[in-house]
């Protein structure tokens, strides 16, 4: 990661605290096992909460055109930041709680860096369950967490019939996290 993309990231977190809610982006090791499942033809990613561009980076690692990656970042400074270092990416300057307005259909993965503990329950499920309207069958919503438990409540994951399946700590990311990986239950009832 540049210097000035580090530089803009701790600026924002002094600024907008409430938005950024990390001490620091996440780490290549984070990076790589947000991104381990993807498939660069198994159709679009939306991206949450893209900030400065280091687990954009990764999914464009694994082979996604620019085209394919919709990004979505509600700082206007990280958008801009977003636009200059990837050029072709779809940045949207929007809220991640608008996901379900998206032009994008049967996406692969939705690949979250939000707060989204930290993000009231109604957020959360604006969030949810657009994201699921957005997604295939059998697609998959990822979500990092620094903390023990999983990152969606309980109220929402009922109400979208949601299971996941978790990895095991990254300890070299600031602060140590794990990445959870939610899908449907039932993907053929939508239930
Ligand atoms: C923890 S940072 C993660 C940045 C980057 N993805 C990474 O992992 O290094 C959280 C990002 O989510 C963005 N964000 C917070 N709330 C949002 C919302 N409701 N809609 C869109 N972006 C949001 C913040 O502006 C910030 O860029």
């Amino acid at each position: 990661m540049a210097t000035s993309d580090l530089a803009l990231f701790l600026g924002q977190l002094v600024r907008r605290p409430h938005q950024v809610v990390a001490l620091a982006p996440s780490s290549r090791f984070l990076c790589a096992e947000m991104v381990a499942e993807i498939d660069p033809g198994a159709g679009p990613v939306i991206e949450l909460g893209a900030g400065t561009g280091n687990i954009t980076q990764a999914i464009l690692g694994r082979g996604v055109a620019p085209e394919n990656l919709h990004s979505i970042e509600m700082n206007p400074d990280f958008c801009d930041r977003l636009r200059a270092r990837f050029p072709g990416l779809n940045v949207h300057k929007m809220s991640a709680g608008d996901v379900g307005e998206l032009p994008v259909e049967k996406a692969q993965a939705v690949v979250s860096g939000l707060p989204l503990l930290s993000m009231p329950v109604a957020l959360q499920r604006d969030i949810l369950s657009g994201s699921f309207a957005r997604l295939a069958p059998g697609g998959t919503y990822v979500q990092f967490t620094y903390g023990p438990k999983p990152p969606v409540t309980r109220a929402v994951r009922e109400e979208l019939g949601l299971d996941w399946r978790v990895s095991g700590k990254i300890w070299w990311n600031l602060p140590p996290a794990r990445v959870y990986r939610f899908y449907r239950a039932s993907p053929e009832t939508g239930a």
